[in-house]
């Protein structure tokens, strides 16, 4: 692996699942490999998980770890080419990514969308003008459009957890007060695409997804049916698509109960608001994997970084 951008970076998914699951039993099994090598985590948004599991899943490997948040503790970076930069940018990408090249191994990135500029967004901006400036491996750690590690997460946990063959796998929107980016849902799709399930997304009419994402998979928008005999839950919300970065409802019949999880399993990325997406009641049951899956979130990103620290 040369990047971890998106999941079309993964040469075979199960294999890496099978890694991953690996390396949770014997997180230190690799301590030379990443000896005298550094990763630095870029943030220009906030984390809690992706920032601690990745930083594990690095230290477990024996690299060294640099940590900046370019939104507060750095100068402000320009992307545009050719920009006369008289305004409040103060470095341009060009100096930024290659000055960081020098100082790490591996960069990892986060840059939210803006939700406001549909076509800047779906241009990654950020991300692709570090890849194209940087002299290191890029990794992914939620961008604009995918957020491949809590994908390769999700699909661990799955595998984890399966008691069948080929589970039914739901990924429902859920209501919340403000508009969140289609990240998660969209980088979830792509890996129950490439996984063995049986797979279909619910969700209010005006909350389809990049069709170029969903592509051929099920969407049903009657969430009690979409729901029928399903074995794991995938609660998010996202805001509109077409209707780019608007909440069109906030329709409370949509968050996820026990009546409505059945015998499945619930899952959620996290952070998670309690009793707007899904019910204390369902968080606090044994049918909730999120502590599970935020706990692989390590062992993810550690497959990863491992086969990036595998092919220098
Ligand atoms: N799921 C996830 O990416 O969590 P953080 O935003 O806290 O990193």
């Amino acid at each position: 692996m040369k990047q971890y951008l998106d999941l079309e970076d993964i040469n075979d998914l199960d294999g890496l699942i099978q890694k991953a699951i690996a390396l949770k039993s014997n997180p230190f099994n690799h301590q030379d490999l990443g000896r005298n090598k550094t990763i630095g985590l870029l943030f220009f948004n906030s984390s809690l998980r992706t920032r601690l599991s990745t930083q594990k899943a690095a230290q477990n490997l024996g690299m060294n770890v640099m940590t900046l948040d370019l939104k507060t503790d750095s100068w402000q970076l320009e992307f545009e080419d050719g920009s006369i930069m008289d305004a409040n940018t103060a470095e341009h990408i060009k100096e930024a990514a290659a000055v960081i090249s020098q100082y790490v191994d591996i960069m990892a990135l986060r840059a939210f969308p803006t939700l406001t500029d549909k076509a800047q967004d779906q241009k990654e901006t950020i991300l692709k003008s570090f890849q194209k400036y940087a002299s290191v491996p890029v990794v992914n750690m939620e961008s604009a459009t995918a957020h491949p590690l809590q994908a390769l997460t999700d699909a661990i946990t799955i595998v984890e957890h399966s008691t069948i063959k080929r589970p039914k796998v739901v990924l429902t929107w859920a209501p919340h007060p403000r508009a969140l980016p289609h990240a998660v849902p969209n980088s979830f799709a792509k890996a129950m695409q490439m996984m063995d399930v049986d797979f279909c997304i619910t969700h209010p009419k005006g909350y389809q997804l990049n069709p170029e994402i969903t592509r051929n998979t099920r969407i049903i928008y009657d969430q009690d049916e979409a729901l029928m005999n399903a074995d794991f839950v995938y609660a998010k919300n996202w805001s509109s698509y077409a209707d780019y970065g608007k909440v069109l409802c906030n329709d409370q019949s949509w968050m996820i109960t026990s009546k409505k999880l059945n015998n499945a399993k619930f899952m959620h990325c996290l952070p998670v608001r309690r009793n707007v997406i899904v019910s204390d009641q369902v968080l606090d049951s044994d049918q909730s994997l999120v502590i599970q899956q935020a706990n692989n979130r390590t062992y993810a990103a550690q497959a990863v970084l491992k086969e990036l620290l595998e092919s220098m």
